[in-house]
């Protein structure tokens, strides 16, 4: 296992599904249950609000009553005491990450426990449910409040910091992501281009496995930890 500098670790609703929050596309996933047009596009959320609203609440309540697994334990405990920088971009908006204690961390989806003001543009700190009937904090409208959460069709936040980290890395780690939805989906590429060693961490192959340099299937609580381990352990 040779020393790597710079880590940049990408992570998927793969690593939250032992926390008890459901994956996307999964035999029992949530688009196996809402058609994410409904649910997951600014045009769904103009034509049935409330509808969006309750989906993300029904999310935020169960992202606020889940706990961090061995998974999100290990990527903390890497940015501790890995001697290299570690940085971890989530596709994943709920907050174990942080509950774990990683620090470096960019949510490029966004994060439920936030919300924006489609009027002001505003952003505030946010753990209760979000209804058309709230005012702004700050600028005191009312129906403006929405979860601050990247829906399909709007641009993913912090692109340029990570694509700086992905040109610069020399190791990148894909985990719990079937690798399907882009810009995330691309970033093995550009890591590649970039000469880093590339590796998967998954309970199966995604859809960009042959992309990987390095693949290991199995439960995030499991190959997570050991993975880490062997970093740390030189
Ligand atoms: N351990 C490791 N991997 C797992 C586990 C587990 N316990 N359970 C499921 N997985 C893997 C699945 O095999 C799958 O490859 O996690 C992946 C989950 O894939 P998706 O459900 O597509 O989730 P994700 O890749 O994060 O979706 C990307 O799509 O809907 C949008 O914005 C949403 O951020 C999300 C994006």
């Amino acid at each position: 296992m040779g020393t790597f500098e710079r880590i940049v670790i990408l992570t998927g609703a793969g690593l939250s599904a032992e926390s008890g929050l459901g994956t996307f596309r999964d035999e029992d996933g949530l688009w196996t249950k809402y058609d994410l047009a409904d649910v997951a596009t600014p045009e769904g959320f103009a034509r049935n609000p409330a509808l969006v609203q309750d989906f993300y609440n029904q999310r935020r309540r169960g992202a606020a009553a889940a706990s961090p697994n061995a998974g999100h334990a290990a990527l903390a405990r890497l940015e501790k005491e890995y001697p290299g920088d570690v940085l971890t971009v989530t596709q994943n908006i709920d907050p174990l990450h942080e509950a774990a204690g990683t620090e470096r961390l960019i949510h490029m989806h966004g994060e439920l426990l936030q919300a924006l003001c489609a009027l002001c543009g505003d952003r505030h700190r946010w753990t209760e449910d979000i209804t058309a009937e709230l005012a702004c904090p700050a600028c005191a409208e009312i129906g403006g409040l929405r979860p601050d959460v990247v829906w399909f069709g709007e641009m993913p936040y912090h692109m340029e910091r990570i694509y700086a980290a992905l040109a610069a890395c020399d190791l990148f780690v894909s985990i719990g992501t079937s690798g399907t939805v882009y810009p995330a989906a691309g970033f093995v590429a550009e890591a590649r281009q970039a000469g880093a060693h590339t590796v998967e961490l998954n309970l199966e192959p995604s859809d960009g496995v042959s992309m990987f340099h390095e693949v290991i299937h199995g439960p995030a609580t499991e190959v997570v930890p050991a993975y880490v381990e062997r970093l740390l352990s030189g």
